[in-house]
């Protein structure tokens, strides 16, 4: 039986378990994977995941509020994956020649949900929203799919600063302003927590042909924006599974196949 937990706080809404759970089924393998509750500070998350590994655990994945103090611990203990260096943040740890190694699958998994929707990335003109954590997990899989990538923000010079540490010349920042009057997209993604909060973004006439809320389970007017238009449109739950799926393979050596993993998407 191999252990694998997730590590977060608050933690009870994880929906991680089941999936893993899901997946494991999928090729039946035995595992055990838990919710871990931390307090929110670096020497408990670095005694949890010390101890989870000490005790003989294979795989962590790190959810919110940890992703950066699991990224300081990995940088200076062990070695992070060229994700998790651009992205500034871990959602996926493991042992590696005994040392903490340190993956990001978010922005991956947002490229493969689109790859598996036959959405064509290589060439096409991409926009992201937003210009936080989210966003900078994205950055590298974006690009390394052969995207154009625009970057808007509702404070620009976050945007201009994202780019500029990335070191990423040929990506463009722009502010929201600036995305109400821009040429129609051919993707748009939503990686502001507007979505979570029930905000509304001001997105004036912007256009796309398929717009992407990283988000899922609540109500996205970002989303309905473009569909009034005649966009095809995706909540983030691609994303989750996706990002979930690397982890779970890069951990046990196992491939997916998601048409075999028995899982509902929740309402
Ligand atoms: P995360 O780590 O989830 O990306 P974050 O770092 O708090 O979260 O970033 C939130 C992002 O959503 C920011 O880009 C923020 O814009 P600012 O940089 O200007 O703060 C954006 N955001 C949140 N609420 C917004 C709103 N109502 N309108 C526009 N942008 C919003």
């Amino acid at each position: 039986m191999q252990h694998f937990i997730v590590i977060g706080n608050p933690i009870n809404h994880s929906k991680s378990p089941e999936i893993h759970a899901a997946f494991a089924d999928s090729v039946n393998l035995p595992i055990s994977y838990q919710r871990q509750f931390c307090p929110n500070d670096a020497d408990s998350f670095v005694a949890v995941v010390n101890a989870f590994f000490a005790g003989g655990g294979v795989g962590a994945n790190v959810t919110l509020p940890f992703k950066q103090i699991a990224f300081d611990w990995v940088k200076s203990h062990g070695k992070l994956s060229p994700y998790a260096a651009a992205a500034g943040a871990v959602n996926t740890l493991m042992l590696v020649d005994g040392k903490p190694y340190g993956d990001n699958t978010d922005g991956r998994g947002l490229v493969a949900d689109l790859l598996a929707q036959n959405i064509a990335l290589s060439g096409k003109q991409v926009a992201i929203v937003g210009a936080g954590g989210a966003t900078r997990g994205a950055i590298l899989p974006i690009l390394d799919a052969g995207c154009q990538l625009s970057i808007y923000n509702r404070t620009k010079a976050k945007a201009e600063n994202l780019i500029h540490a990335l070191g990423c010349d040929t990506v463009r920042a722009g502010s929201l302003d600036e995305l109400k009057c821009a040429d129609k997209f051919d993707i748009i993604i939503n990686a502001t927590s507007a979505t979570t909060t029930g905000q509304t973004l001001d997105l004036g006439d912007c256009r796309a042909d398929f717009a992407y809320d990283m988000m899922y389970g609540k109500p996205s007017a970002f989303l309905a924006h473009f569909a009034r238009q005649g966009a095809t449109t995706s909540d983030g739950y691609g994303m989750l599974i996706h990002q979930a799926k690397l982890a779970f393979e890069q951990w046990t050596g196992k491939t997916l196949d998601l048409s075999q993993v028995n899982l509902a998407k929740p309402s």
